[in-house]
């Protein structure tokens, strides 16, 4: 065993702590640090899990981006349930995030789609997220056909894609430690602002 304190993942502040940890992730993993799964349900509780990004995060919650009309976007839309998950692979970490979404403002949204590369932009508009595709060459071509409709890239934010943010009511911050014995500490909203935080076995 190695000689370190019994509890490093200290009491206080959800938010300071994500920020610490996520910039200790930036600076060493190889690829999105941002990269979260997003896991879903339907009103019924079949659940389902995909990757996004993280793309805005502070107090008021975690952003990500997305087409409104995909298959998460119907179980988002019928039930503001979600769970988000970090695992940091090389860092040894995950933070679990419970919580409920609402929509970003349509500045919000516009803003993060004009900061994209042109390139995406007409991705994500020529995507009919989840819908079945009969062949790659028929996104590819509705691909090219925006592209000369708009040669420049300056699509306009489609109406259906945009952005939630959730707003967590349970943090969950995890640490491996030797033999097993790892280290856990969920911190759960208790009102507004306020926060209450306890161990967990592992
Ligand atoms: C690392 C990574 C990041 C991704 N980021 C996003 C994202 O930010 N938004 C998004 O809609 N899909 C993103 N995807 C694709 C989703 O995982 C998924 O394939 C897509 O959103 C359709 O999911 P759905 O059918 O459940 O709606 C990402 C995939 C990976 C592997």
């Amino acid at each position: 065993m190695t000689d370190t304190p019994a509890d490093t993942i200290p009491d206080g502040d959800p938010f300071a702590l994500f920020e610490a940890w996520f910039a200790e992730a930036r600076a060493s993993e190889p690829n999105d640090p941002n990269a979260m799964a997003l896991a879903t349900a339907t009103p019924d509780g079949r659940p389902s899990v995909r990757m996004v990004l993280l793309k805005g995060h502070g107090p008021d919650g975690f952003v990500f981006y997305t087409n409104l009309t995909s298959r998460k976007g119907g179980e988002l839309a019928a039930n503001r349930h979600v769970a988000l998950l970090f695992h940091w692979k090389s860092l040894r970490r995950q933070i679990r995030i419970e919580g409920a979404i609402t929509p970003v403002t349509p500045a919000e949204a516009d803003a993060y789609f004009a900061s994209r590369h042109p390139e995406s932009r007409l991705g994500s508009a020529a995507s009919d997220q989840s819908q079945p595709l009969p062949a790659r060459q028929v996104y590819l071509d509705r691909v090219a056909a925006l592209r000369a409709q708009y040669p420049t890239g300056d699509v306009p934010r489609p109406a259906h894609w945009s952005g939630y943010r959730v707003r967590p009511e349970v943090i969950e911050f995890w640490h491996d430690r030797d033999y097993r014995l790892h280290e856990r500490r969920q911190f759960v909203r208790t009102g507004n602002e306020g926060w209450t935080s306890h161990l967990l076995y592992p």
